[in-house]
């Protein structure tokens, strides 16, 4: 069994402050350090460290030819990843993740994409995913080259996974077809279904439950999940629905990355070990409650002999 992830690897810079900036402010921090992220290899790290060996794992993404890039790269390869089909681009650096954290753990991020903005539609053809039992795709890539690799993958039988974030109020929804598990967290749900901001952080289990439905109408996936933090996540999985609580972490350091281990985790589960999405769920929400208990996106990703 194969896992392809198509995304993301950027180097992340983070500062922690006893609150964030205000704009037009400075104000002291009390915390720097770097991490491993980009919400692709993140999730790629994710699919490896929580599934069994008979999954291999596959990174296609750019780095830039640079310290931050020769050090994503060496990492990932050291973890088992094929990082083969990632590029070391002659023109742009490593991607950048400006990351600031607060005493709740909450971050706000803003990414310079770099050389994660190098790859072309005509890169692409119809074997460029073969051998691959599912595609991972998120928006840290340009948007044509995601879009095109749904529909590839789509036309050569192979499963896809899309986190479509960051999201775009403006995504043509004829993409959506093209995958077979949507994964969004309130925010993006409600972007994506059009709904009007319900003015709070996110949804009730309540309310991310009678959204999928009017969501999977929409945009024509087959299986939903929206995750809700500290709520847990629900799913559309065909006509089958539930809700399943998060895990219950030991403390809240570092939110980053949570999003992607909890989707890796559900990749895994899905193919590797044949669990029906709601098992999947279960064992993803122990996960991502082990990850913010940890600083860093990659480095707080747990392995497999940590979920209970
Ligand atoms: O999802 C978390 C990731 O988003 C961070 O690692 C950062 O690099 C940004 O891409």
């Amino acid at each position: 069994m194969k896992i392809t992830i198509f995304g993301s690897l950027n180097y992340d810079l983070v500062t922690s402050a006893e609150r964030m900036p205000q704009p037009g402010e400075t104000i002291g921090a009390s915390n720097f350090e770097t991490h491993h992220g980009g919400k692709g290899a993140n999730q790629a790290l994710a699919v490896r460290r929580l599934s069994s060996q008979a999954v291999s794992v596959e990174m296609i993404g750019a780095v830039g030819n640079d310290t931050f890039g020769n050090e994503l790269l060496a990492s990932m390869t050291k973890e088992g990843i094929d990082t083969s089909r990632v590029k070391v681009s002659k023109t742009e650096r490593t991607g950048i993740a400006s990351i600031f954290v607060d005493p709740k753990g909450e971050n706000c991020i803003m990414v310079y994409p770099g050389a994660n903005g190098t790859h072309t539609v005509e890169e692409l053809n119809l074997d460029t995913f073969k051998g691959s039992d599912l595609l991972i795709l998120q928006n840290e890539i340009p948007l044509p080259v995601v879009y095109k690799s749904l529909e590839l993958a789509k036309k050569a039988g192979i499963k896809t996974m899309y986190n479509p974030s960051p999201v775009y109020a403006d995504a043509p929804l004829d993409v959506f077809k093209n995958v077979d598990y949507l994964v969004v967290n309130s925010t993006e749900a409600q972007v994506l279904s059009k709904a009007a901001p319900i003015g709070s952080e996110d949804y009730s289990p309540e309310q991310a439950l009678s959204a999928l439905k009017p969501l999977q109408k929409t945009l024509g996936c087959n299986s939903i999940v929206i995750t809700l933090g500290g709520s847990g996540s629900v799913y559309l999985d065909g006509e089958e629905t539930g809700h399943v609580p998060a895990g219950k972490p030991e403390r809240i350091v570092d939110t980053t990355g949570a999003g992607d281990t909890f989707l890796g985790a559900i990749a895994g589960q899905l193919i590797g070990s044949n669990k029906p999405l709601g098992e999947a769920l279960a064992f993803a929400s122990k996960a991502s409650a082990i990850a913010v208990s940890r600083h860093g996106a990659a480095e707080g990703i747990p392995y497999l002999r940590e979920i209970e």
